[in-house]
């Protein structure tokens, strides 16, 4: 079976976000159980950066309302063939995959991402220039949302369409439906419309044969509101189709054991090493250096979801405890601000680094106690993932991915070594408080805490499973399977 994996970032070559993280882990776990998958990704600057060998596999001049592309082949980290769009007026400049450096939008947005999905589509059709055909084409995200739609259009090959982030629904102005040389025909509740504009997550939603998305519980709640974002009905109306697939780790690249960032490399049975991360953490973050006080990680994009805000509104609550605070993020002004605050306010207990950081993401999993998480909605969730196979007990909100990941310390779970970190219900600073006193509380308790990160450490969170329940969701669609 092949398969073309169509998305708008592949880690380590371009990253924003867990979008990257499964692009980058999970077409290599395909291949390992035999689907045959190619990355398309677009050629921004730092990709073409990272892979100076390249070969031209295809030209698209003429495509009607597109400026002259190529496709360069190559290969990612992991051994996945990749297909590089290259079109440097759309894709090369400087900034990120989807903003500005000042964090506006990209003008042109439309045209990048519906370039990207045109090709995508264009390789799922008779009209494909290349030897190599898929038989399915996995889209992601709205970047390629519109892909569905030209496919169906071309008579293509069937489409899955994978939600990872349901806020995000690239949504532009009518006019961009002839921009984009798409059939007046679709403008409609029955296709790309959507409130009088053109969607791109719609369009996908529509038409795909099949719809993922990264967790079992966050498929029920995209069904309603308030986490369907408007797309509820047609998402309930295509229950059937829709599947939730846990989303996976990359195993190697977060391996406490072998991770080269680390001060020490530890594992469950020597874990030691974990209390040398965490001086190391307490030294580059210029925290106070002691094994004692509880120190809380975050690394989290600083957005609304996240919950951030209710984490910062704590603090002068949660300094008396005490604990420390390590914090990795950015993005919103006003979370940064407030945060840079806290810092001047309590220097020695709370900790933040704005910006973007591999090296300190992985310290930070390492070297914290516990990690906070308390997102307002979370289709999957790496960080969760990334701190219990660290050993680092996550407290989240019972959200999304979240609610299938991490089981809450109670005295029965405690009992059942089951427990793997802190959930808390209701979406409010008190409760956020509450399952951070809990967390604390059991620290102190050091028997019940290493068998609690012990717990942790065993889950299995590689993305052999996940990767089988994809390959059946494209058997099914291919009717392969009932
Ligand atoms: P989302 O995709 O919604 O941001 P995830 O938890 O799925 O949330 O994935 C986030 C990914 O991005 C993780 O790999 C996380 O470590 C990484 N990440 C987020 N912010 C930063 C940062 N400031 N520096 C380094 N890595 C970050
Ligand atoms: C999105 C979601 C996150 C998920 C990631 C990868 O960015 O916000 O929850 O883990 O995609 O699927």
């Amino acid at each position: 079976m092949r398969v073309l994996f169509a998305t708008s970032e592949v880690a380590p070559l371009i990253k924003t976000g867990g979008l990257a993280d499964v692009s980058g882990a999970l077409p290599a776990a395909l291949r390992a159980i035999g689907v045959d998958v190619r990355v398309l990704v677009p050629g921004y600057t730092p990709v073409l950066a990272q892979m100076p060998q390249h070969t031209v596999v295809a030209r698209f001049t003429g495509l009607p309302g597109f400026p002259a592309a190529r496709l360069l082949s190559g290969e990612t980290e992991n051994d996945v063939p990749l297909l590089v769009l290259d079109c440097p007026e759309l894709y090369q400049r400087e900034g990120g995959p989807y903003q500005d450096i000042d964090g506006q939008d990209w003008p042109d947005n439309a045209l990048r991402f519906g370039l990207l999905s045109k090709v995508a589509a264009i390789l799922g059709s008779s009209a494909s220039p290349l030897d190599w055909h898929p038989d399915l084409v996995h889209c992601n995200d709205w970047q390629t949302g519109l892909a569905p739609a030209y496919l169906r259009f071309a008579h293509g090959v069937p489409s899955v369409m994978t939600v990872h982030n349901l806020a995000f629904q690239g949504i532009f102005p009518p006019e961009t439906l002839h921009e984009l040389h798409l059939p007046p025909s679709c403008f409609g509740i029955d296709g790309v419309e959507y409130y009088g504009n053109l969607s791109f997550l719609k369009a996908g939603l529509f038409y795909a044969d099949h719809l993922t998305t990264v967790s079992p519980n966050y498929a029920r709640e995209i069904q309603q509101e308030p986490l369907g974002f408007g797309m509820q009905g047609l998402l309930s109306l295509r229950r059937d189709s829709l599947t939730g697939i846990l989303n996976g780790i990359d195993m190697h690249e977060w391996d406490p054991a072998k991770d080269a960032y680390l001060a020490h490399q530890y594992s469950v049975a020597h874990m030691v090493g974990k209390t040398t991360n965490k001086e190391a953490l307490q030294r580059r973050m210029g925290l106070n250096l002691g094994a004692e006080v509880p120190l809380l990680g975050v690394v989290s994009r600083f957005t609304h979801q996240k919950g951030l805000d209710l984490l910062l509104e704590i603090v002068p609550r949660l300094v008396g405890f005490p604990v420390q605070l390590a914090m990795l993020g950015t993005g919103d002004a006003q979370l940064q601000n407030t945060a840079r605050e806290l810092l001047l306010r309590y220097p020695g207990q709370i900790a933040v680094h704005i910006g973007f950081s591999e090296e300190l993401s992985h310290m930070i999993e390492a070297g914290a106690d516990m990690f906070v998480m308390p997102s307002r909605f979370e289709p999957c969730g790496l960080n969760q993932l990334y701190s219990q196979r660290y050993g680092t007990p996550p407290i989240v909100h019972a959200t999304g991915g979240l609610v299938d990941s991490v089981v809450d310390a109670s005295a029965q779970t405690l009992k059942d070594a089951t427990a793997s970190g802190f959930v808390f219900s209701g979406m409010s600073a008190d409760n956020l408080f509450g399952a951070i006193r809990r967390a604390v509380e059991l620290y102190r308790e050091a028997p019940k805490w290493k068998a609690l990160c012990k717990n942790c450490m065993g889950k299995d969170f590689s993305w052999q499973r996940s990767a089988e329940a994809y390959r059946d969701v494209y058997l099914k669609v291919l009717k392969q399977l009932p």
